[in-house]
């Protein structure tokens, strides 16, 4: 293409998701993917974590994400995540919407909210053949602090085993204008 390059401007909302956001995010993953998203919207209702959503002005969810302020963090194989950590997790950017910035956006977001809820320390995990993530939460402070084996079903007769990282951030209140600006602490 030629010419100048057009420049758009979006607005976008953040906001609790509902149940009602469900069907619109079917690109996030799997149906089983969405019946546990489902699971954590209905404990986020209990004040247990907090699901995000950047929605764009036409209501189309483009980004999704959580904090848990109850996360039990499993059998470690190096490292360990304390029980008082709050942890980022189902992390999604639409395809079509990465590396503009959403997610970094999405976990300042989050990282506020566990502030909010009185944890200033973030683990987020990651797997071990994701180092694009992985190089993210880098830059965004996240340090390496263990290893686990994980798994989750995939389907009703599958389990899928994979080994992550675990990586953490002491969080900084910040101050009255970066919190404006919705940026991330720390
Ligand atoms: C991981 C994920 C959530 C990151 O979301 P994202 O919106 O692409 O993240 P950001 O745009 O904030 O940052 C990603 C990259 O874009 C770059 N970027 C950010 N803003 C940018 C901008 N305005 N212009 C150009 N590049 C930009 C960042 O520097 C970063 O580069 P890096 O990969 O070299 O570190 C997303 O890629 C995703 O959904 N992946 C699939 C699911 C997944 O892996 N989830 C995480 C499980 S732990």
């Amino acid at each position: 293409m030629s010419g100048p390059t057009p420049i758009l401007t979006v607005e976008l909302t953040v906001g609790d998701l509902t149940l009602d956001d469900l069907t619109g995010l079917v690109w996030s993953g799997s149906a089983h993917h969405l019946g546990n998203l489902a699971e954590q919207i209905v404990r986020a209702e209990t004040g247990e974590c907090r699901m995000l959503g950047l929605a764009l002005p036409t209501g189309l969810l483009i980004a999704i994400g959580g904090v848990d302020f109850r996360a039990r963090p499993g059998p470690s194989i190096a490292g360990a995540a304390t029980q008082t950590d709050a942890m980022v997790w189902l992390l999604s950017v639409h395809d079509a919407w990465r590396s503009l910035g959403l997610g970094t956006m999405l976990i300042g977001r989050l990282e506020l909210a566990a502030l909010d809820h009185g944890l200033d320390r973030v683990v987020i995990e990651v797997e071990h053949d994701n180092p694009r993530a992985a190089t993210l939460y880098r830059r965004l402070g996240y340090r390496v602090v263990g290893s686990r084996l994980d798994s989750w079903r995939t389907r009703p007769d599958q389990h899928y085993l994979t080994v992550v990282t675990v990586m953490a951030k002491t969080l900084s209140r910040p101050t009255a204008t970066s919190r404006c600006a919705g940026g991330a602490p720390g």
